[in-house]
Order: C-alpha cells, then sequence, then structure tokens
C-alpha cells in the first residue's frame, strides 16, 4: 500500500483553503435546502391550502394536502437525480471549476421562482422551483467532493472531503435557524427564506473567479502539465510538486490506454463492478438509514413525542449534527472511513431501536386506536401544555444520538469515497451513477414516510432499523480501507489484473498494489 509519509503533503495554505471553502458553498447550498421547509412547514402548506381554497372556492381535502406537500419536499429529489446523472458529461466537457460556474444559474432560477410564489399566489411556482433548485443541489453533490478530492493532498483527503457534509449540516442548521418564526419563518416572510439561496449562488460564482480548475482535470483530461504545475505550486505553497505530478502521469498514461468509461461500462467490466456496487451500497446506507426522515420531518416526531417547544428541538438536531461532522472531520485521517462507518451505523440502529421504545411509550398504539391520536396530529399532552416527560427527553437524545452517530460515518463518507474507490477514467461515470442512487433513494425516503408515520406509527423507525443491519454486515465484509492510499492503489486493490485497450490492441496490466511503475504484457487473443 502506497502511504503518504511526506510531511509536505500536509501542507493547508490559504490557496488550498479559499478554493475547498469556495467549492464548499455548493454543499451549503445543497443542506439549507434540504433543511429549509422543515422549520416553516405550517405556513407553507396554509399557503397551498388558501391558494387552493380562493381558486376552487372549496376547502382543500386533508390527503389531497398530505400529497401535494409530500411532492413539494421530495420533487427536490427528482432535481437532484437529474442534476447529479448529468455531472459525468459536464465535468468533463467543461471542467471542474467552470461547471461550478455556470450551476449556480440554476440556483439563481429556482430561488426566483421559489420567492415569485406567495407574489405570484401560485403554489405551483415552490413545486417548479424546488425542482430546479434539487437539479442544482445535485450537480453540487457531484462538483464538491470531485473538485475536493482532486485538489486535496492525499494524507488529507478524508478530513477535506468531510467538509462536503460539514458545508451541508452547517447549511441545515442555518435554514433551520432563519426558518424559526421570529426570524424568516413567518407568515409574511418564508418567501424571502426560500429566496434566499441565491445569496450564496453570487458569492460563489464570485469567488470562482480566483480558484484554479483542478490539477488532476488540467493534467489528465486536457494533457497541459505545465499547467498543472503551476496550480499545484498555487494549491500547497510550494514548487517541489513531482510526487503529484507522477502520480498523476501514472494515471494519465493508464487512461491513455483505458477505453472511455461508459455508465453501462461500470457494470460490465469485472475491474470496475466490485468498487460500484460498494459505491451504491454505501449511498444506500446513507439514505435508507432514515436520516431525512428525520431532518424533512423532525418537529413532526419531536411533537409526536410531547415536546411543546418542537422548533427549538429540531434546532438541536441540526446543533448535534454540525458538533458531530467537526468531530468526525478530526477522526477521519486516524480511525479510517471503515472503522467509521460500522461505528455510525451501529450508533443508529441503537438510537433508532430507542426511539421506537420511547414513541411507544409516550403514544401506546392501544391507547391510539382509542383516542384517535396518532402521529401526524399533535397529541393532547402537547396541545394542553403539559411538562416535558423523562420519556420524551429519552425521544430527543435518542434522535441526537441518531443524528450524532450519522455523521461519525455514514453522513460524510458515501460522498467522497466514490472518489477514492475510482481512477480519473471511471470517476465522473461512478461519480453520477452514485449521486442518482443516493437522491433517488432520498426521493423515495421523502415521498414514502409521511404515509408509513400514518401506517406504522411509532414502529416506523423498526424499517430503517433492520436496513441498516444489513448496511453494516455489507460494510464489514465488503468495503476497503482508503484511508492514506493513492487513488491508484485504491483502483488496483480491486483487482490484480485489469483489461485496457489501447489503440494498438488489448493489453493486461498486472498490477501490484505496491509497485510504482505497471508492467505490460501482450494479451493474446
Ligand atoms: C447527507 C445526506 C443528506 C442528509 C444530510 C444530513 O449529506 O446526503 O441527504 O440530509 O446528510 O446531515
Amino acid at each position: 500500500m502506497e502511504k503518504i509519509k511526506d510531511s509536505k503533503g500536509k501542507q493547508v495554505t490559504w490557496c488550498l483553503m479559499f478554493c475547498v471553502s469556495t467549492a464548499v458553498i455548493g454543499s451549503l447550498q445543497f443542506g439549507y435546502n434540504i433543511g429549509v421547509l422543515n422549520a416553516p412547514d405550517e405556513k407553507v402548506q396554509n399557503f397551498i391550502r388558501n391558494v387552493t381554497q380562493e381558486r376552487s372556492g372549496e376547502p382543500m381535502h386533508k390527503s389531497t394536502l398530505t400529497t401535494v406537500w409530500s411532492v413539494t419536499v421530495s420533487i427536490f429529489n427528482v432535481g437532484g437525480m437529474i442534476g447529479s446523472l448529468s455531472v459525468g458529461t459536464l465535468v468533463d466537457k467543461l471542467g471542474r471549476r467552470k461547471c461550478m460556474l455556470l450551476s449556480n444559474i440554476l440556483a439563481l432560477i429556482g430561488g426566483g421562482l421559489m420567492g415569485l410564489s406567495s407574489m405570484c399566489t401560485s403554489y405551483e411556482l415552490i413545486i417548479v422551483g424546488r425542482l430546479v433548485i434539487g437539479a442544482f443541489c445535485g450537480l453540487c453533490t457531484g462538483l464538491t467532493p470531485m473538485y475536493v478530492g482532486e485538489i486535496a493532498p492525499t494524507a488529507l483527503r478524508g478530513a477535506f472531503g468531510t467538509l462536503h457534509q460539514l458545508g451541508v449540516v452547517i447549511g441545515i442548521l442555518i435554514a433551520q435557524i432563519l426558518g424559526l418564526e421570529l426570524l424568516l419563518g413567518s407568515q409574511s416572510m418564508w418567501p424571502l427564506l426560500l429566496a434566499l439561496t441565491a445569496v450564496p449562488a453570487v458569492l460563489q460564482c464570485v469567488m470562482l473567479i480566483f480558484c484554479p480548475e483542478s490539477p488532476r482535470y488540467l493534467l489528465i483530461t486536457l494533457n497541459q502539465e505545465e499547467e498543472a504545475r503551476q496550480v499545484l505550486t498555487r494549491l500547497r505553497g510550494h514548487s517541489d510538486v513531482e510526487d503529484d505530478i507522477r502520480e498523476m502521469k501514472e494515471e494519465a498514461l493508464k487512461m491513455s490506454m483505458e477505453k472511455k468509461v461508459s455508465i453501462p461500462e461500470l457494470f460490465r467490466n469485472s475491474a470496475y463492478r466490485q468498487p460500484i456496487i460498494i459505491a451504491i451500497i454505501l449511498q444506500l446506507s446513507q439514505q435508507l438509514s432514515g436520516i431525512n426522515a428525520v431532518m424533512y420531518y423532525s418537529t413532526k416526531i419531536f411533537r409526536y413525542a410531547g415536546i411543546t417547544e418542537a422548533v427549538y428541538a429540531t434546532i438541536g438536531v441540526g446543533a448535534v449534527n454540525t458538533l458531530f461532522t467537526v468531530i468526525s472531520l478530526f477522526l477521519m485521517e486516524r480511525a479510517g472511513r471503515r472503522t467509521l462507518h460500522m461505528v455510525g451505523l451501529a450508533g443508529m440502529t441503537v438510537c433508532a431501536l430507542l426511539m421506537t421504545i420511547s414513541l411507544e411509550i409516550l403514544n401506546p398504539i392501544g391507547a391510539k386506536a382509542g383516542s384517535g391520536a396518532n402521529m401526524t396530529a399533535i397529541p393532547e399532552s402537547v396541545s394542553a401544555g403539559q411538562a416535558t416527560s423523562p420519556i420524551s427527553v429519552l425521544a430527543i437524545l435518542a434522535v441526537f444520538g441518531f443524528v450524532a452517530s450519522f455523521e461519525m460515518g455514514p453522513g460524510p463518507i458515501p460522498w467522497f469515497i466514490v472518489a477514492e474507490l475510482f481512477s480519473q477514467g471511471p470517476r465522473p461515470a461512478a461519480i453520477a451513477v452514485a449521486g442518482c442512487c443516493n437522491w433517488t433513494a432520498s426521493f423515495l425516503v421523502g415521498l414514502f414516510f409521511p404515509k408509513l408515520l400514518e401506517l406504522c406509527q411509532a414502529y416506523v423507525f423498526i424499517i430503517f432499523l433492520i436496513l441498516l443491519i444489513i448496511f453494516f454486515v455489507f460494510t464489514y465484509f465488503r468495503v476497503p480501507e482508503t484511508k492514506g492510499r493513492t487513488f491508484e492503489d485504491i483502483a488496483s486493490g480491486f483487482s490484480s489484473a485489469v483489461n485496457y485497450t489501447s489503440p494498438e490492441g488489448a493489453v493486461t496490466m498486472p498490477v501490484s498494489p505496491s509497485s510504482e511503475k505497471f508492467q505490460m504484457t501482450e494479451m493474446t487473443g
């Protein structure tokens, strides 16, 4: 295994920090738009109800409202699927930097549409705006980890990769705080809350002017060695960048002999099949863990648990979320990705169980059958303003623990590990596939969770609990450690003999993980 021991590799310069911060604004946007509808949900639903009543003269049926609301929340993910799938083609054509720049046009359009919804008395504008902003965020979830992974020194790639998730959780927290009634979550201000996403878009565009293109893209894709060297010198703060250049050249050499890797090729070629399956399952482990059930509906869950000031508990979720992402940032290069992912999944499993037990004690199914209370209605204890019980506190702690465990591994790791599992050739296609799977799973959770909640009540988290155990077992048996290894070394670990096709014909490269140079032998037939 090729470890980076060179202390120079650990150097963090202002230029590197500036570029990473610029890219991470995309992550912040993603987080902001995940969290933005959580706190003012009732206000926006009132708006939808009023608009419908104004138009038809009849009150909107409760189930119709639930459907319209589910669509409003989850169409964001449909946009995300489209955006994430487009990443692969766009980054190779335009480059990472230009792609980030242009994607902001979508943020301006999406934010604008949502901001105008109230003025135009049209909730459809919110739905279309969420679709557009989703496409923008889909691009961000591919672009940010890719750009950050490509400019980070190998020894710090995990910590830097976690910055994407840190941007996401800070974005969620900002949305939750600004969504408070006394700030922008009020009856009149929520359109501004939704439109605010345009501000970071403008900021990122301005900052991007000063950021260089990814040196890996310059050297490997465009074959511009001198430009790549200059960028690396700026990023590393010294001109001794030969190690980086040598590693990229090896990758470029390999790529020049590789066929262009399309999405179907990822599944056909045995060298890519294993890492793409791992990448997909890791994305699923992130989304089907149930995290967004909490992110989208925590206010509702807290109300159900009998908490009077549910909105503040939701902000607590955002704070815990942020704190633990910072902690995992420091642990990532010490404990390793695989261990942290398993620790996180195990913690989430325990907390899912505690959530189920506490919610069931607070609102036993049997009692509900008689009283008519259910998880979609506020329990009487809350409306009567009763003090928070110890079991309610347990429910809050279980939710906090669930989120904290998520951020130890399943939150940050799936986003950046895909870039680590693949070399430059298949990387864009792999990031597109993995991103699309992530968004699809998130879409399904967003769409079906309210219905599942109605059906299963407190037991809804049992479904996630079972899935969490499956993902834990998979990680234990199949996921390799990628900490401290070069992209090349990781990719070669999946196959001892990878087939490549050169213009002259097919060759086989026996790959030894420790070898610096690949030997080539002609393949017969
Ligand atoms: C990850 C997930 C996202 C989730 C967030 C919570 O970034 O991709 O769906 O809402 O973490 O922190």
